[in-house]
């Protein structure tokens, strides 16, 4: 398996930077949100955006050296993701995160929810001081998706009719949008064409979902410890992801599971089995491969370099994960 650790060594050094100054730049303000940004920033997240956001930058910035400017948007797309964990973790009730113990579990859900909100807000006020009303839209539309993206999900949870597209644009809202976005400003700020920074905005989106099928493929398959968080949580809460989407299609007894909601004793063992049993996962994998595939054809203008492979491979590792 690809590991992220090779794949990012054209930007290890940037990286390395970038969590020292995630911490200092969410920590300076409070004891408790300092605290919450070591834990936070501290613990074993990928760093998978911020990655592609100075990838894509290094690869759009041929000649010239990138920007104090696309590193602090590589900063902002980490910190937009961490805040939307820490409140993804609230409705969840999720009690480990990154292989650490999650914010509300440490220090109770009042403070989860205005650390989250604090580090919104915070990455407002760096996206405005960049100075560049183009990409201040593309990352403030993110922070609409992500609340939307929640939102879509509540809604939808235990429906047992839920479609493959519903799905994917509620995935869209919750993990590509952001993904598609940076991409796009990153090239914005290597002042790309028009038609180049539309094809990092597919990369982009492109991946994320890919990421987020595998993510729902590993909730199934992946262990808590290798994890760094619960598994086969999602069916649990009623969250129907592609597998189980999937698995309804051959199994009509999931259905009458998921529509009581799991109130029988075995009911979730029982549907968990029976998506097991489908060709669920092995549709979904498939799905996911077609979504890297996408994403590798939009960096085909892209300029040849160390970079734009390392972008490549990303699609190859993000499958990994599930093999
Ligand atoms: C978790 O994202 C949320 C999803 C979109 C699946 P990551 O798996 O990138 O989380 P970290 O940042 O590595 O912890
Ligand atoms: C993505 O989805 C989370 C956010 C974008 C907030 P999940 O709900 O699948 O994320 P995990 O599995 O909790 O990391
Ligand atoms: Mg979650
Ligand atoms: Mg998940």
């Amino acid at each position: 398996m690809t590991s992220a650790t090779s794949l990012f060594s054209p930007i290890e050094a940037d990286l390395r930077l970038l969590t020292e100054n995630l911490k200092q730049l969410v920590g300076a303000r409070h004891p408790i949100l300092y605290a919450a940004a070591e834990h936070l920033f501290g613990a074993g997240g990928k760093r998978l955006r911020p990655a592609i956001v100075l990838l894509l930058s290094r690869a759009t910035m041929t000649t010239q050296e990138i920007t104090v400017k696309h590193r602090r948007l590589a900063e902002i797309t980490e910190m937009i993701h961490t805040a939307s964990l820490v409140h993804d973790d609230v409705i969840d009730e999720a009690a480990l995160r990154r292989g650490v113990p999650t914010v509300h579990s440490s220090f109770g859900n009042r403070i989860a929810v205005l650390a989250g909100d604090f580090l919104f807000a915070q990455s407002s006020w760096y996206l405005a001081n960049l100075d560049n009303l183009a990409v201040v839209k593309l990352l403030s539309q993110v922070i609409m998706d992500l609340a939307e993206g929640e939102i879509l999900q509540g809604l939808n949870r235990f429906d047992t009719s839920l479609s493959i597209e519903a799905y994917l644009e509620k995935s869209y809202y919750k993990t590509a949008s952001l993904i598609a976005n940076s991409s796009k400003a990153a090239g914005l700020l290597s002042g790309v064409s028009a038609e180049m920074a539309d094809d990092l905005y597919h990369y982009g989106r492109h991946i994320g979902l890919a990421f987020q099928i595998v993510d729902d493929i590993l909730d199934f398959t992946g262990s808590s410890d290798s994890l760094g968080k619960p598994a086969v949580s999602d069916l649990r809460s009623g969250n129907l992801t592609a597998p189980v989407l999937y698995a309804l299609e051959e199994k009509p007894y999931l259905e009458a599971l998921i529509e009581r909601e799991f109130t029988q004793d075995e009911d979730l063992e029982q549907a968990i089995s029976l998506v097991e049993a489908s060709q669920g996962i092995k549709r979904s994998r498939e799905l996911a491969a077609h979504h890297a595939q996408q994403a590798v054809q939009h960096l085909a203008d892209v300029p040849s370099s160390e970079s734009r492979q390392a972008l490549i491979e990303l699609a190859d590792y993000v499958l990994s994960r599930i093999y």
